[in-house]
């Protein structure tokens, strides 16, 4: 008699409570809290297998173009640092008409490139939504003369021509109401009117949850959290929140505060699934099981800016690509295309060379680990897939022998290029060292497999 009076008790009480805080929520929390690292892997897997991804800088910014008044330098930054008043900043969406917008050819390009995944920005700081959402009128569709959102064209896109779609989401937010410049005629940082965070937090969410069900988004790459209210708490929550409506999203450390790169993330501290270097790339890897993207831009400004000439080289993209990889990292290269729905020329051209490089070598980037040796070697760089390993050569020896690293018992070598040509390993007192060509295959990077019988450690 008493347990049964007892269990309806608790099922009046309990599940209505439940119910109220969305009981989906605590199930998910509780999943993350307990995904084993074999499961993080499994579900990141498609995302360290890729190593290589686009990076999208989209916004109102792109109108100006870099320029305003005799500033000639801005870039997504525009609205703080030229301080602009948020009405006159909203005029700018009277002029984004990206009526040379071709979604397909923005992936063609990237895919071309050996790029894997494309990752837009929904929202930057400038607070202006680049889709057709219900949760403000401060976006793309409401007040530009083009009238239509561009992320799920891009998504269903990328999706058409096999590549992943990821969506940036600026916790910042220049324009929305709750939010005030801690300095006068600056936005950066912003402070919150604190009866207003909830508010401002379940309009995230509801974005949020547009972007994952409408646009499929797989990637959420948030920003913009280093500010004094926004917590790691408050990332946390978030994070459960996401993988309530899809437990295999990927999110990156700055859904918490993830400023400075890994921030923790390498000690198994911190909140998301992967650390964010900014322009740089780490001196070392971190070992197995912690995952990172070094973010980069291809000229000197993430939205794009008309006076920005200073693009990076085919060969310095490549390189830092294999650099990346040889230390077990993703590389996330930026573009920032015009108000017409351009990516620029340069950009273009030189996405396209890496493409030649990545056509011909990519099986030496995809879905490798990192280099098994302790620091970079002197004439280039290693990836490895179990039982072989590949040799990424920048300086090719000019001697025609190429030094091999010890500990590792090699059984069979050839140009990537050339694989029925073997190279032949020869062991002295020093160690053992290949006999390659006098000029180097390829100028940018040779790639040359060793494959190994069995690893001494
Ligand atoms: C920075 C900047 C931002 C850019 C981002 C890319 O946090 O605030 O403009 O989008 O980094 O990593």
């Amino acid at each position: 008699m008493k347990p049964s009076w007892l269990l309806r008790l608790a099922l009046a009480v309990v599940i209505p409570t439940a119910a109220l805080t969305s009981s989906a929520v605590f199930a998910q929390a509780a999943q993350a809290q307990v995904e084993t690292a074999e499961q993080k892997a499994e579900r990141l897997q498609w995302w360290t297998d890729a190593r290589f991804g686009m990076f999208v800088h989209w916004g109102l910014y792109a109108v100006p173009g870099g320029e305003w008044k005799e500033g000639k330098n801005y870039g997504e930054w525009i609205m703080d640092e030229a301080r602009i008043p948020r009405a006159e900043y909203e005029r700018l969406a009277e002029h984004f008409v990206p009526v040379k917008y071709d979604a397909d050819e923005w992936v063609r390009i990237a895919k071309n490139a050996g790029m894997k995944y494309i990752v837009i920005t929904s929202k930057h700081h400038e607070g202006f939504a680049m889709w057709d959402t219900k949760a403000t009128d401060y976006n793309i569709a409401e007040r530009t003369p083009y009238g239509k959102g561009v992320l799920k064209e891009l998504a269903d896109a990328a999706r058409r021509q096999g590549l992943h779609f990821g969506t940036y989401y600026s916790i910042m937010d220049w324009h929305h109401p709750s939010q005030s410049g801690e300095i006068p005629g600056r936005y950066n940082p912003t402070r919150i009117d604190p009866q207003r965070k909830r508010e401002y937090i379940d309009e995230m969410k509801a974005e949020l949850k547009e972007l994952v069900t409408g646009t499929g988004t797989e990637i959420l790459w948030f920003d913009g959290e280093w500010l004094n209210w926004w917590t790691n708490e408050d990332g946390r929550e978030l994070y459960a929140y996401l993988h309530s409506l899809n437990p295999d999203l990927i999110i990156n450390n700055r859904i918490g505060k993830g400023r400075d790169g890994m921030q923790g993330m390498d000690k198994g501290e911190g909140v998301g699934d992967f650390g964010t270097p900014e322009q740089e790339i780490p001196p070392l890897g971190y070992g197995p099981g912690v995952y990172w993207e070094s973010c980069m831009t291809l000229n000197d400004h993430w939205g794009f800016n008309k006076n920005d000439h200073h693009w990076k080289s085919p060969e310095t993209i490549v390189r830092n690509l294999i650099d990346i990889a040889s230390k077990g990292g993703n590389y996330l290269l930026n573009v920032g295309p015009t108000a017409e729905g351009l990516i620029p020329q340069p950009s273009v051209e030189r996405l396209s060379e890496v493409g030649k490089w990545m056509k011909a070598n990519g099986e030496s980037i995809y879905g490798t680990q990192a280099s098994p040796f302790d620091a970079p070697l002197a004439w280039g760089r290693v990836t490895r897939k179990p039982g072989r390993l590949y040799l990424h050569v920048f300086d090719w020896p000019k001697d025609g022998r190429l030094a091999l690293p010890m500990g590792i018992q090699y059984s069979r070598a050839y140009l990537l290029a050339a694989p029925d040509q073997p190279l032949k390993i020869q062991y002295a007192k020093e160690g053992a060292s290949l006999a390659v060509p006098a000029i180097a295959p390829d100028p940018i990077a040779s790639v040359i497999v060793v494959e190994t019988a069995q690893a001494r450690h």
